[in-house]
């Protein structure tokens, strides 16, 4: 089982990566492997952009979710909404080819306050269910108070919350193999 992990948020200290980092432990626990996307790298979607040979930036993006059996994507919440820089990623990735159909993808997120990216999750299911990939439905991963989480090492405070992506984690890799049983879990 082959994972792409997705932060929505460019900030070099975020939290969801940080969400994402104890996620990948927990992929690599189970005998599988994650790769890492970088969405500060891509160029703003244009058509223009790609009525010519892709970006370099984006073939390699491109190949990354074609090797990916599921994706693991942590949103922020950015004005009740998913962040431009996941926004500009999906559209790369439903482009020349559309490498979101029919993959299974998991979200989780935090936010700093108290809705805890319900609003930018909500946003993000919407498209992911337009473009024909399959949202994982539980467990729901929404951390309101971002900071309150992690401790001064950037490591989850609560044991709850590191079992809850653990669980995630599980359950994404047994929703990938029952879309796409060729899978080896
Ligand atoms: C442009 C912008 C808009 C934001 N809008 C919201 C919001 O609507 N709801 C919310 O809870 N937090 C909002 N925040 C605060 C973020 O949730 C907070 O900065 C969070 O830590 C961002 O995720 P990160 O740590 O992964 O970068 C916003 C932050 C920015 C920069």
């Amino acid at each position: 089982m082959h994972f792409l992990a997705i932060c929505g948020s460019l900030r070099a200290h975020s939290f969801n990566r940080l969400l994402l980092r104890c996620a990948e432990e927990v992929v690599l626990h189970q005998g599988w492997s994650i790769d890492w996307c970088d969405l500060g790298a891509l160029p703003l979607y244009s058509e223009d952009l790609e009525a010519t040979a892709l970006p370099e930036s984006v073939q390699r993006y491109k190949a990354q979710f074609k090797r990916a059996d599921a994706l693991l994507i942590a949103t922020p919440e950015y004005n009740h909404s998913i962040s431009a820089a996941l926004k500009n990623a999906i559209e790369w990735a439903t482009r020349k080819g559309n490498n979101l159909d029919g993959k299974a993808v998991a979200v989780m997120g935090t936010s700093g306050g108290f809705a805890g990216t319900a609003r930018a999750q909500a946003h993000l299911n919407q498209i992911l269910v337009h473009v024909g990939a399959y949202p994982l439905p539980r467990p729901v991963i929404q951390l309101p108070f971002a900071k309150q989480h992690f401790n001064t090492e950037g490591r989850l405070i609560n044991e709850q919350t590191r079992s809850l992506i653990e669980k995630q984690v599980i359950a994404l890799g047994v929703w990938a193999n029952r879309l796409n049983p060729v899978s080896v879990l």
